[in-house]
């Protein structure tokens, strides 16, 4: 192993990291993404953790038409019930729905993630590529550590995938509402039963300017030191 220590531009670091966003209106839809990129970008994400070096990850790299039309459909429906509360999904949480004091930021940035999140339901089947990551297993009755574990196993790669696409000036978007119709879109792309999916990423070049940092809950309000609620 070399002693060479690589240099780190950490500014160039910094700025991936801190404006790697959920693009949704500014994904270029038609201009082909070379599957090269797509490449050099999974590598990067297999970089990532996985618990116990289990690497029983998944990547499927969707750009038939038929299939990225199913999952828009899929998709669709999904975020329909999510806007009408129709779901019957537990409420544990993560919702668009939850609301804040009218002061709080995240209250103030629901309109335009509505907007946005509208517009990708809408238009999601025309990104170049998709992209569903999964990890082996079936485990949302299983204790905590388990699930901590699985879902520890392949959310950093994701992640990682979109920083590495970010850096290569290729947007994406997190989302997650189509695992509502998870097994249908198994069932359609011969994805085995005992395999879960952990997201689903529209991918396109970004067209427009350049992604900025947003604006979060300042650092001071989410972290405590030495005890709960301790500043
Ligand atoms: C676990 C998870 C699930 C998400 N699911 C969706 C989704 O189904 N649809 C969507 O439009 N955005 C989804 N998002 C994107 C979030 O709304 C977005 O990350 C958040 O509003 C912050 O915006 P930013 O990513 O641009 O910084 C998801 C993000 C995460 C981390």
């Amino acid at each position: 192993m070399s002693n060479d220590i690589k240099p780190i531009d950490l500014a160039s670091v910094d700025w991936v990291l801190n404006t790697t966003r959920s693009v949704r209106q500014r994904l270029d839809f038609d201009r082909p993404v070379p599957m090269a990129l797509i490449d050099e970008a999974l590598n990067i994400a297999l970089q990532a953790p996985t618990g116990a070096n289990t690497q029983t990850w998944r990547f499927m790299v969707i750009t038939e038409q038929k299939s990225k039309d199913l999952i828009a459909d899929c998709y669709r429906r999904a975020a329909g019930a999510y806007v009408e509360g129709k779901t019957g999904l537990s409420k544990t949480g993560v919702t668009m729905m939850r609301e804040y004091e009218e002061a709080d930021l995240r209250q103030q940035q629901k309109a335009a993630m509505m907007k946005s999140g509208g517009y990708l339901m809408q238009h999601m089947q025309r990104a170049p590529v998709m992209v569903i990551p999964l990890i082996e297993g079936r485990f949302e009755h299983d204790d905590v550590f388990t699930q901590a574990s699985m879902w520890g196993s392949i959310l950093p790669a994701t992640w990682s995938l979109m920083l590495a696409l970010r850096a290569r000036r290729i947007a994406s978007a997190w989302t997650t509402l189509h695992l509502q119709y998870e097994r249908e879109i198994s069932d359609a792309l011969g994805i085995p039963e005992n395999y879960t999916q952990a997201a689903l990423l529209p991918i396109a070049w970004l067209t427009g300017g350049d992604l900025h940092p947003a604006k979060r809950l300042p650092v001071n309000e989410v972290t405590y030191r030495d005890r709960w609620g301790q500043h």
